[in-house]
């Protein structure tokens, strides 16, 4: 057996990591043979509740499960982590502005940065879950300068998750007979899920969804809105945010980042823009990735029709002022 390896997940008492502990002690991350301790970070009020998940996990009886480190203090939590699932956030309250709440997530990712930066691996891959994702992800990685830029990563995957799932309904198939759908941009309502480079197994044959399907005002239309939505129609209908979706797709994220994808095949991950489909750079951008021994990769020269570029456009715009507002919260404190 493999020597075991830290893994840190924050806002371990809330209801995403519910899930998403369980699945990761099963082995479904980072593979059956691997050994884990895993470390949970929430904050001085979640004491008690994270007493509970301790319990639960022992009562859980996890043969890979090693040991568990409940803590508040960032500087335990992340001490010499492998890997960092950043569930914790501070949530929108009723009459918050968008501004407060950007404010008081860029002082958690900075905190978290900078401990990450002193005590985690510096290997170490950072997949942030915790809204905005993607511009905490930006702030998180600013304040952890001696970690390479690589290894900050924001969770657009539930979003993929999602429109492949709406695509398979659609054509009646398994969600294993979809692949290669694309989410661009920012997790928020802005982002663009892309069926245009997708493919679709019909009758023992792969086919371009768009051919397939053979409806892009569908395409073009419902689809791209149901999936803008979904997390909103989750908590009309649920009372409570995407929880165990969220939890299995930060799981399937971080498994794709720890063992690679398939040949020909492509996941969406927010990662630093380099521009790419005309983005704007260093904001942390969902892109298509190919990913070999643990270092992702953007899909380069993709055909991207004007109705997609017009999206891009709108989404990646959108980060930019988030990434401005967050450096402004910074410059005055
Ligand atoms: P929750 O409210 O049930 O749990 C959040 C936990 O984070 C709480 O236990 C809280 O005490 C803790 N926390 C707050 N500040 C912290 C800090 N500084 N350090 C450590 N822990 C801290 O929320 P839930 O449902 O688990 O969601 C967590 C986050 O994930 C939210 O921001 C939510 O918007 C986001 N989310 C992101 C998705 C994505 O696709 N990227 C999908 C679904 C949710």
């Amino acid at each position: 057996m493999a020597e075991p390896i830290r893994v840190v997940v924050t806002g371990a008492a809330g209801q995403i990591a519910y899930s998403l502990l369980y699945m990761i002690a099963r082995g479904e991350v980072f593979g059956k043979d691997q050994p884990l301790i895993l470390h949970l970070l929430d904050i001085p009020p979640m004491v008690g509740v994270l007493e509970g998940v301790v319990m639960e996990l022992a009562d859980c009886a996890l043969p890979l499960l090693r040991q568990v480190v409940p803590t508040t203090d960032p500087l335990v939590g992340f001490k010499d982590v492998s890997a960092a699932f950043l569930v914790g956030a501070m949530p929108r309250k009723e009459g918050m502005e968008r501004k407060d709440l950007l404010s008081a997530n860029v002082k958690i990712f900075k905190v978290q940065g900078e401990a990450l930066d002193k005590v985690a691996k510096k290997e170490v891959k950072v997949l942030v879950v915790g809204n905005p994702a993607n511009t905490n992800a930006f702030v998180c990685a600013n304040y952890a300068p001696s970690i390479p830029r690589e290894n900050f990563s924001a969770m657009t995957r539930l979003d993929q998750n999602r429109a492949s799932a709406q695509i398979a309904t659609k054509m009646g198939v398994p969600i294993t007979s979809v692949n290669n759908i694309i989410i661009w941009g920012n997790h928020s309502s802005t982002q663009y899920p892309d069926a245009g480079q997708g493919k679709v197994l019909v009758n023992g044959q792969w086919k371009s969804i768009v051919e397939a399907v053979g409806d892009n005002a569908f395409l073009e239309g419902a689809f791209v809105e149901t999936v803008q939505k979904r997390g909103a129609a989750v908590i009309a209908a649920r009372k409570m945010s995407s929880a165990m979706s969220a939890a299995k797709a930060a799981c399937d994220h971080m498994h794709d980042w720890w063992n690679g994808t398939a040949p020909g095949q492509f996941v969406s991950m927010g990662v630093f823009s380099d521009g790419s489909y005309g983005s704007p750079k260093d904001v942390i951008f969902s892109f298509p990735v190919e990913i070999k021994n643990k270092q992702w990769k953007i899909v380069g020269n993709l055909p991207i029709s004007d109705f997609a570029k017009s999206k891009l456009i709108l989404t990646g715009n959108e980060l930019q002022e988030e990434k401005n507002e967050a450096l402004s919260v910074l410059d005055s404190n």
